[in-house]
């Protein structure tokens, strides 16, 4: 029930004239720079709706007077990167091999390009850094399969390896043990030979030896040194693109693996292609 505005006694303000069960309310209004600044804010906010992306609609938005997004800011930045990028890459996609070498500069961007594909693509297969893994073979250890030049291994990049497209590196040992080309023990005297050549074992088997002569020197090489041209491994080596245990060399003769590498010319481009090939070679096994 309102009642007369008086001055409290005990404060020396002036109450509002409210009063509830003998509790009367004193007159304390906002300070004044509070309510401006309540009201700029306010104002401020009708301002920034109008020039800045605001109201939600169905099927958009309010864009705002000065038409601003982020959208477009980092669209733009994209563009800028990409732009700074392409001088590089179109000059790796139009010089050969020897004249990006000589570009210290150019080089050192395709190294790093060829190392973040890599990582991205070839990691999982090949290991970090192309240490290799069972299957996948390393890419640093200079035992290449098919090549350790740069224009093999790019001829290995672009077109991969028994996977699928018509120019893809092909060659396919043949299945001694599910063809039955060999029997059960000719594959263990063999496997005995095999192990000779990996240098794991001291003890030969001559009708193994025999047997590999006739029917395993056209890709593998009369030695164990291998046939690039089949993509034939060297098995006279310590470092082997399966585990180099016997059951897996025996299993490799009954029944082979035949790994495959995809092929990376659909899904990359030259610039980066050519960028791999230089960081594949780098990796110190290239030729
Ligand atoms: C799905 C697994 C897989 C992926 C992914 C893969 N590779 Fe391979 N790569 C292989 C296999 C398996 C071989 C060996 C095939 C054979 O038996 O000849 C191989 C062989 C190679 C060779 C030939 C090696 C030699 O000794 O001659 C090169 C070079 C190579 N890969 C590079 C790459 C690069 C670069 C990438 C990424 C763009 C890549 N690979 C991605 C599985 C893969
Ligand atoms: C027509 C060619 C060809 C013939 C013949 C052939 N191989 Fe192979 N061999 C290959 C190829 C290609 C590979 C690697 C491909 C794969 O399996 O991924 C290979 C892989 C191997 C490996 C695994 C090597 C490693 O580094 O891990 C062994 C072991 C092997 N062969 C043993 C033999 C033996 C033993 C014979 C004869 C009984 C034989 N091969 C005959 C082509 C041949």
């Amino acid at each position: 029930m309102p009642t007369k505005i008086e001055k409290d006694s005990i404060s020396g303000q002036l109450t509002t004239g409210h009063e509830w069960d003998g509790i009367k309310e004193l007159n304390r209004p906002l300070p004044k720079w509070w309510v401006y600044i309540f009201v700029a804010t306010v104002i401020w906010s009708g301002v920034y709706f109008v020039l800045y992306p605001s109201i939600p609609g169905i099927s958009g938005y309010f864009h705002g007077l000065l038409g601003y997004s982020t959208r477009d800011t980092v669209e733009a930045d994209v563009a800028a990167v990409v732009k700074q990028r392409s001088v590089y890459m179109d000059r790796i996609a139009a010089l050969p091999y020897d004249a990006i070498r000589r570009d210290r500069q150019l080089l050192a961007v395709a190294e790093t390009a060829g190392r973040i594909v890599f990582a991205d693509n070839c990691q999982p297969c090949h290991g970090a850094g192309g240490g290799g893994s069972p299957g996948f073979p390393a890419l640093a250890a200079g035992n290449w399969l098919w090549g350790g030049k740069l224009a093999d291994i790019e001829t290995s990049i672009v077109f991969g390896i028994r996977g699928g497209h018509d120019n893809a590196r092909q060659s396919a040992m043949p299945r001694f043990g599910v063809d039955a080309m060999l029997k059960p023990d000719e594959i263990q005297a063999v496997a005995d030979h095999v192990m000779v050549l990996y240098g794991k074992s001291t003890v030969g088997s001559p009708a193994g030896a025999k047997i590999f002569a006739e029917n395993c020197v056209a890709c593998h090489g009369d030695a164990g040194q291998g046939n690039r041209e089949v993509g034939g491994p060297r098995l006279a080596s310590r470092t082997h693109l399966n585990a180099d245990d016997r059951a897996t060399v025996v299993g490799q003769i009954a029944n082979p693996r035949m790994g495959v590498m995809p092929h990376w010319n659909t899904r990359l481009d030259q610039a980066t292609i050519k960028s791999l090939t230089l960081y594949v070679h780098a990796l110190g096994g290239g030729e």
